[in-house]
């Protein structure tokens, strides 16, 4: 039987008493709590990473190209964790945070075409071990900054010793000039600490239309020389 996080048992460290002469970015828990706390994640992470190498390996090897680019896995930092946890009035709980916090673990997929996004998407949703809970589609329907990207939350099964948990995992899928346009517009929205004039808001957004219009002609240019991707 596949059982949530929540069931799984790893919350009985939530309910021990927090100890006040414990410090560090979860207040009442120690570091080796936190990373027991982490390490189912770490594991999912490990899970989908797998098969997201089996996919991009396989469809390379079937030649038709691989419309996989590149892959990134990130863990979030405690500290993020606890920053974003703050912010969303969660209390710093084990049990809540994991309840409440679905991208500790997340993966970034760049693809090299629009289409390439989704038929990833549906090749790993589709697998049976893979339970797909949320989709945001950011392509379909933009972020009114500009930003564009399909965002999945997935549930894996990860098998400990004595029992199976379901991780969450965020998969973040974009093409190159989705994944270029975000990470400058991260880096520049971060300089200027949230408080971006609006005219270079304006900007922002032209630019993402930009690059939107960029992966328009470039599949158009796939689909001129290659023809339709299967
Ligand atoms: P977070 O609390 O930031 O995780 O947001 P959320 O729970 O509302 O989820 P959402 O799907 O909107 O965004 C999740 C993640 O997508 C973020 O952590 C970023 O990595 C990325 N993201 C979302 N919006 C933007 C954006 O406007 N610019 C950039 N560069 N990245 C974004
Ligand atoms: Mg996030």
């Amino acid at each position: 039987m596949i059982v949530t996080t929540e069931q799984s048992g790893l919350g009985e460290l939530a309910r021990r008493t927090p100890d006040d002469n414990v410090t560090g970015p979860f207040g009442a828990y120690g570091f080796a709590d936190v990373n027991k706390f982490l390490m189912v994640y770490k594991f999912g992470l490990a899970e989908i990473g797998t098969k997201i190498n089996i996919l991009a390996e396989e469809l390379a090897h079937r030649g038709r190209g691989n419309p996989i680019e590149h892959v990134s896995p990130r863990l979030k930092t405690p500290a993020s964790i606890t920053a974003k946890a703050r912010r969303i009035e969660c209390p710093l709980t084990f049990d809540d945070m994991r309840a409440r916090i679905r991208d500790i673990a997340g993966i970034r997929i760049v693809c090299g075409f629009v289409p390439d996004v989704y038929t990833v998407a549906r090749m790993l949703t589709r697998q049976p071990d893979v339970h797909l809970v949320v989709t945001k589609d950011y392509i379909a329907q933009p972020k009114p900054n500009g930003y564009r990207s399909l965002h999945l939350i997935v549930e894996i099964p990860v098998f400990l010793s004595d029992q199976v948990v379901a991780v969450p995992v965020e998969v973040q899928l974009r093409t190159v000039a989705m994944d270029f346009w975000a990470s400058l517009e991260h880096k520049i929205y971060y300089k200027h600490d949230a408080d971006v004039p609006a005219a270079l808001r304006a900007e922002l957004a032209a630019a993402a239309e930009d690059a939107a219009r960029l992966d328009e002609r470039m599949q158009r240019l796939h689909h001129e020389i290659h023809g339709p991707r299967q």
